[in-house]
């Protein structure tokens, strides 16, 4: 959700805790000025308990059909999701784009929990209406349950947006195929089942930074606002067909995408976030998905509330220094000749060697 209307309720509260025992009454006045306060806290209650009411949705992630569909299956987030899947009983379609990797997930998931399994190649990034109508046939005849729209990509490091147009054309519109166009035509292949049978979950897997500000991450971060929103009117949009349609605003989880170290609480390893998403998301319409996420983002938005003209630079700061370590990371994994060229997004110039070295602006 927009992160503006919270911002402003905040400052609202703030103003009229702090004027209104200095204007509305007498600041000699401390009865007054406690039930001033009082009625703040108690409006404040009442709103975060309206909103949890609000998103308040009940789904037995096991009684909404029998195949789970989960894109990005062979690492990170999205393979824990297939295994906490098939755990709960459910058969799994992997789909994702390095067949040898589909395939030793799946083995591994039928051994592991004795479910069946499809896996579908795909690579997400091309637009290829081959691709997607071979798709659309191999989940034609399943009864899909869980829809898990994991599959995202980011550049490889963050980075001022008119560089890396200088560098490297495709890369934006793989980043925009893979994490906008995939789930909308998952999303649209599985749903029509789903209305006929009026059972179903579909999890957008997005990130806390559709709600945080975010410099130098633009284009990712917008790919998972739209997540957002797609994700929160279909929740709407459906819900009468007792479809749930869950939006999970992910934080950092040490996946090789993240590139992070694990922070015990706040950076969990995607074993332990699938298992704390997968109860919050048989619970509501949207969540963080856990505990640590949830503070984190709270911590963020209270401070942009409260000081929005310090967290504007420190944002930036963090995300500069953030950018600085991952470009002298690539450039390292480079020279070592650890990364194929080819397979990299972009060709690396002089210029991006000097931009490391030098102060930023
Ligand atoms: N990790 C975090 O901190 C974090 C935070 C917020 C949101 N998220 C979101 O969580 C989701 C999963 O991220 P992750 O960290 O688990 O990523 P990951 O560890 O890099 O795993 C990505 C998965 O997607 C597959 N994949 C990558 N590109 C693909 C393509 N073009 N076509 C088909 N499959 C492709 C990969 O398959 P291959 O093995 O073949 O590459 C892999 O199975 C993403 O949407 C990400 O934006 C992650």
């Amino acid at each position: 959700r927009d992160v503006r209307p919270h911002v402003y309720f905040v400052q609202f509260c703030i103003v009229f805790t702090v004027i209104g025992p200095f204007g509305v009454f007498k600041i000699s006045n401390f009865k007054m000025d406690a039930v001033w306060v009082a009625v703040v806290v108690i409006v404040l209650f009442i709103v975060s308990v309206s909103y949890v009411i609000h998103s308040w949705e009940k789904v037995d992630i096991r009684q909404t059909g029998s195949w789970a569909v989960v894109t990005g299956a062979t690492d990170g987030i999205g393979k824990s999701f297939c295994h906490e899947l098939a755990e709960l009983g459910m058969n799994v379609v992997l789909v994702s784009r390095n067949v040898d990797k589909l395939q030793t997930c799946a083995k591994e998931i039928e051994e592991t929990f004795g479910v069946a399994t499809k896996i579908i190649q795909a690579d997400f990034t091309s637009l290829d209406k081959e691709m997607y109508a071979r798709i659309r046939r191999e989940l034609d005849d399943l009864d899909v349950g869980v829809l898990v729209n994991n599959v995202g990509i980011n550049l490889i490091h963050p980075d001022y947006f008119h560089v890396l147009d200088e560098r490297h054309d495709e890369t934006f519109q793989n980043l925009i195929n893979c994490n906008i166009t995939s789930a909308v035509n998952m999303t649209r292949f599985v749903l029509s089942g789903m209305v006929e049978r009026r059972r179903g979950l579909i999890i957008n897997v997005s990130s806390v930074f559709a709600q945080i500000p975010a410099p130098f991450n633009g284009l990712y971060s917008a790919s998972k606002s739209f997540l957002a929103k797609f994700s929160n009117d279909l929740a709407l949009e459906y819900k009468t067909f007792g479809i749930h349609v869950h939006l999970l605003r992910t934080g950092f989880v040490v996946t090789k995408l993240s590139d992070v170290e694990g922070i015990f609480g706040f950076v969990p390893d995607p074993k332990t976030y699938v298992k704390s998403a997968l109860k919050q998301t048989a619970f509501s319409r949207d969540s963080d998905g856990y505990f640590g996420h949830w503070l984190t983002r709270m911590v963020f938005m209270a401070l942009w509330a409260v000081v929005p003209f310090i967290m504007d630079p420190v944002m930036k700061a963090l995300m500069s220094s953030a950018r600085q370590k991952r470009i002298v990371k690539c450039e390292k994994c480079l020279r070592e000749k650890s990364i194929p060229i080819a397979a990299t997004p972009w060709k690396w110039s002089k210029n991006s060697i000097n931009r490391v070295t030098n102060k930023e602006t």
